[in-house]
């Protein structure tokens, strides 16, 4: 038996090892950062979805609070942390062995996290305005017995919903790393 001649499994390693271009602890510094801003926007994620059910359960002032605060605070930490978690996933994929389009753990994680990224800046930002005039509205008419209408705001129980179920995805993705790898043509 040849004995020089690599097994496959053998020989996968050493090219994988040879396709990490970051060293050990800068590796662990950027999954480091990946943990805490995925971490930091189901946070922000959890916020939101509390200061929904403040805003559509509380009472006068309270509830215009919520929906004011919602639509000046909530959006731009949620899209930076969601972008810190892009680009530092993307450094992880490029510059260790998954890459982003060998595994299909990784191809999918990147795919949901752009589309979150894109509905962020195309579907959530442009209608905080609208959020916050609501609250306004909310807040002026305490005491009047009118709260505005909350069928305006319905949609608002959907944002954190929809986020909160795809990070959850993308963390089981993370952790058990199922499908194993792309077919060799697509990468
Ligand atoms: C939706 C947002 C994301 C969440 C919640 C998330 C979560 C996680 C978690 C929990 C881990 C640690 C897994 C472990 O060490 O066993 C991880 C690692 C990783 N993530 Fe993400 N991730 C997200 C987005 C992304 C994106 C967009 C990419 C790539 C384009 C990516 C690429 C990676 C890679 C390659 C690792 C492995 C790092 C390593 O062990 O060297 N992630 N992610």
């Amino acid at each position: 038996m040849n004995t020089t001649t690599p097994t496959p499994t053998t020989a996968g390693a050493r090219s994988h090892h040879s396709r990490s271009h970051l060293r050990p602890p800068l590796r662990k510094a950027v999954l480091v950062a990946h943990l805490l801003s995925a971490g930091a926007w189901v946070g922000i994620d959890v916020i939101v979805a509390v200061l929904v059910l403040v805003g559509w359960f509380g009472q006068g002032s309270t509830a215009g609070l919520a929906y004011r605060a919602l639509g000046t605070f909530a959006v731009v930490p949620m899209l930076v942390v969601a972008l810190v978690c892009l680009a530092t996933g993307l450094l992880l994929g490029l510059a260790t062995r998954w890459g982003l389009v060998r595994y299909w753990w990784v191809l999918v994680k990147l795919v949901l996290t752009v589309v979150l990224c894109v509905l962020i800046v195309v579907a959530l930002q442009p209608r905080m305005p609208e959020v916050v005039a609501h609250g306004e509205a909310v807040s002026r008419s305490t005491g009047t017995g009118s709260t505005g209408s909350r069928a305006e705001v319905i949609w608002l129980f959907f944002p954190p919903a929809v986020s909160l179920t795809v990070l959850g995805l993308a963390t089981g993705l993370a952790v058990y790393k199922p499908w194993g790898r792309l077919p060799r043509r697509n990468r």
